[in-house]
């Protein structure tokens, strides 16, 4: 692997709901979704589209780089869905920057940071790019049933991003595909065929809680105990575990049985919720910003999400 993050970004919207403003409008209240969640706002896009927020995290991303457009090789967007499903938000975004080399999409939901790692290395192991320009982008806020109080609050909208390119930070990346669509899952939409012989399922996503929780403790107590003994380090070696935020205590879970002091499971899950594929580079970004991560320190990764999918992997900072 071949790989190393030179500069990152945010995009966020401005509109930031509390959870007070849920419970005007659900049969919720700020007790319930943050004692069971950690989540306290989320950042909603009002007037902004994914586009905006994906083209601005990409310029910081670069402008943290000192890089320009016209040096980016390749673009990925790891999104669940884009402002179109065709153009993809990666043509949206290189409209926006003037980029015209590779650029494309890829929709693994959570874990779509880490599979982007993987393909931005292999990218650059071949020297098929010398930098590649990873964006995140989700805007959950339309895939979300806002009648449904078990889904809507749990999610937020944004975007972040890094520049990648050669380097030896990245020393493991896993990625595993265990299927089971029923428990999580976001129908594409109806559509209006006069020829459909029986109604399709709307568009909104779909989640049964607790199997997700259950499942998502294990996949990561598994990948922390895998990449441990792949890398023959002792799980105190590792400086920070930055897992995806999808919920507080799924974080206070892993903690636990793993038995590791709360200091190395940063979150920032309280005022931004479940960005999907955004959760990991934001919580990089914010670190980096706050000067937390230094070089030489060991930084675990992990996110799992609908398929139901997991992804990990251990950079050691440069
Ligand atoms: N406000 C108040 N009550 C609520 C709310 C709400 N927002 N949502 C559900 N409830 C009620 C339920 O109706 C239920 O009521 P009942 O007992 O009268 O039937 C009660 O609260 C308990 O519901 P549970 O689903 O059992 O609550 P649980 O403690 O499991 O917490 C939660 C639910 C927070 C969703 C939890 O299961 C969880 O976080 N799971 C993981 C979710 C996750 O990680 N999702 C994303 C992963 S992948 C991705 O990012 C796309």
């Amino acid at each position: 692997m071949s790989l190393k993050i030179i500069g990152t970004g945010r995009g966020l919207p401005l509109r930031q709901v509390s959870n007070d403003e849920l419970a005007t409008f659900l049969d919720t209240s700020d007790e319930w979704i943050s004692s069971r969640t950690g989540i306290q706002s989320r950042p909603i896009c009002t007037s902004e589209t994914l586009t905006d927020l994906a083209t601005a995290a990409a310029q910081q991303a670069l402008a943290n780089a000192a890089l320009r457009p016209a040096d980016i090789d390749v673009l990925i967007c790891a999104t669940i869905e884009g402002d179109f499903r065709t153009p993809s938000l990666a043509y949206c975004v290189s409209e926006r920057l003037g980029l015209t080399g590779r650029a494309l999409d890829l929709n693994t939901a959570c874990t779509g940071f880490i599979y982007a790692l993987d393909l931005a290395s292999l990218y650059l192991e071949q020297q098929k790019a010398h930098y590649v320009l990873i964006v995140c982008a989700e805007m959950m806020s339309k895939h979300t049933d806002w009648t449904d109080r078990s889904t809507c609050v749990l999610f937020g909208d944004g975007a972040a991003a890094c520049v990648a390119t050669q380097g030896q930070a990245l020393r493991y990346l896993n990625l595993i595909t265990s299927p089971a669509v029923s428990i999580l899952n976001l129908p594409s939409g109806s559509g209006n065929s006069p020829f459909a012989s029986q109604p399709r399922p709307d568009g909104f996503l779909h989640m049964d809680g607790q199997e997700v929780f259950k499942f998502a403790v294990n996949a990561v107590l598994q990948e922390i105990a895998q990449v441990t003994s792949t890398l023959s380090l002792a799980p105190e070696q590792i400086d920070y575990y930055l897992l995806h935020q999808a919920n507080g205590r799924i974080i206070d879970a892993v903690r636990s049985h793993a038995d590791l002091p709360v200091t190395k499971f940063p979150r920032n899950i309280a005022h931004y919720g479940n960005i999907s594929a955004v959760t990991i580079p934001l919580l990089l970004s914010e670190m980096l910003d706050e000067q937390l991560i230094k070089a030489g320190d060991i930084l675990f990764m992990a996110a799992f999400g609908a398929g139901m999918s997991v992804g990990s992997c251990v950079l050691f900072w440069e």
